[in-house]
């Protein structure tokens, strides 16, 4: 089959204006045709057009598949003995990351496969179609290549994370890792990824060692993205908007030269709620951003460390209760503000001619959310036409 026909849809977010009312572009009683692959149609229930196949979505919200546009999914073992100490009154510190390096360095390709794969499954079933992954827990030449090529059976879109933490046998020669990040790191994973990240901060790297790594994934092709202001203030917003970074993620902790910075570039600003609920960091304020005209994306972070969720909805729940952004906003953020932050415009709407990707909630509209936090409303996921996840 090639055509499918998703017919009586009660309420369809578009993200097109000129298909519905609103920044969303929300149409009632629609039906929309997915034709190999793409959208194909889109109109009202009445004058639907016959399709191979028909999906009768009785009433329910379909919106485009979320795009996830932040993940860490190349992992081994789980973290929950910081997770306790951290809801107990540890803080937390970014050197946790070096606990799954050393469990990640000690599993099999297999066994980092089969736990990303699952993850993968519990994104799908959250209603993503679309997600980013990064390296990260390697950082070594061959750790972090085959954690990329992992990441590359799963996703186009791939982020070499060389420079999440400097790995305790370089602790004290953090410049001579850099030269290997920079160096035989990069040559063995550019080929593998589409994008270059730092997590700039206390604890990981600073502005001018950054730099260096984000100019020199630049120089082979790598677009940069730039893991900013999450556990502090600090010099990452900035940097990502010098280097022209795709996106600036976390984005915690702002000053308004951040915020003129953000709104003033092509930069996304991607929350990531998951973190800040995780570790007990203040929820930032979503509208200042907003006001100023910046795009924003959420994204789910999803790490064993501080954001051990596949739920896009929760994002959107926590957004939407504490950091200020309407319903809407939050929808659009998790759909055409993903894909702004991959730089994709064939998903996160469904235009003519974009990828058949979209979600049936169990729900009259998609609102609902935010409005019913934790529930899995996800009915189907649908990636090119196909069902991924749950059922028709
Ligand atoms: O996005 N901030 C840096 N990286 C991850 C955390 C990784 C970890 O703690 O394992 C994040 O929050
Ligand atoms: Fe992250």
């Amino acid at each position: 089959m090639t055509s499918v026909l998703f017919d009586r849809i009660g309420e369809l977010t578009t993200n097109v204006s000129e298909f519905g009312e609103g920044p969303t572009g929300l149409r009632r009683h629609a039906a929309l045709v997915v034709d190999d692959g793409a959208v194909a149609w889109v109109g009202d229930a009445a004058d639907a057009p016959e399709a191979d196949d028909r999906i009768d979505v009785d009433g329910r919200a379909v919106l485009p598949g979320f795009v996830d546009s932040h993940a860490h999914l190349i992992f081994a073992g789980d973290r929950t003995a910081d997770f306790t100490a951290r809801m107990t009154g540890q803080p937390y510190a970014a050197g946790g990351i070096r606990t799954t390096v050393a469990a990640t360095r000690a599993a099999s390709d297999g066994e980092l496969r089969a736990n990303a794969q699952r993850l993968v499954a519990e994104l799908h079933a959250a209603g993503v179609t679309t997600f980013e992954c990064k390296s990260g827990y390697g950082l070594s030449v061959t750790d972090e290549e085959r954690s990329l090529r992992i990441a590359g059976e799963l996703t186009d879109e791939v982020t070499y994370l060389g420079a999440h933490v400097v790995p305790t046998e370089h602790a004290d020669d953090v410049d001579g890792y850099v030269d290997t990040v920079t160096g035989a790191m990069l040559d063995a994973c550019a080929p593998l990824a589409r994008w270059v990240d730092v997590f700039v901060e206390d604890g990981a790297f600073d502005a001018d060692r950054a730099r260096t790594i984000l100019t020199a994934g630049a120089a082979r092709g790598l677009v940069p993205r730039v893991h900013a202001n999450q556990l502090a203030h600090g010099p990452g917003v900035q940097l990502a908007v010098e280097v022209g970074a795709a996106s600036a993620d976390h984005v915690t902790f702002l000053s308004d030269a951040d915020v003129d910075a953000l709104a003033a570039s092509d930069t996304v600003a991607t929350f990531l709620p998951g973190a800040d609920f995780s570790i007990r960091a203040p929820y930032p304020d979503a509208r200042r951003l907003l006001d100023a005209g910046a795009t924003v994306a959420l994204a789910t972070d999803c790490n064993p460390g501080t954001s051990f969720t596949t739920s896009i909805g929760f994002c959107v729940a926590l957004a939407v209760r504490e950091y200020g952004m309407s319903p809407t906003e939050a929808i659009a953020a998790v759909t055409t503000g993903g894909a702004r932050a991959l730089r994709r415009d064939d998903v996160g709407h469904l235009g003519v001619g974009a990828a058949g990707d979209l979600v049936v909630l169990d729900a009259p509209s998609a609102v609902h959310l935010a409005y019913r936090p934790g529930v899995p409303l996800v009915v189907g996921t649908w990636r090119r036409g196909e069902l991924i996840a749950g059922r028709r």
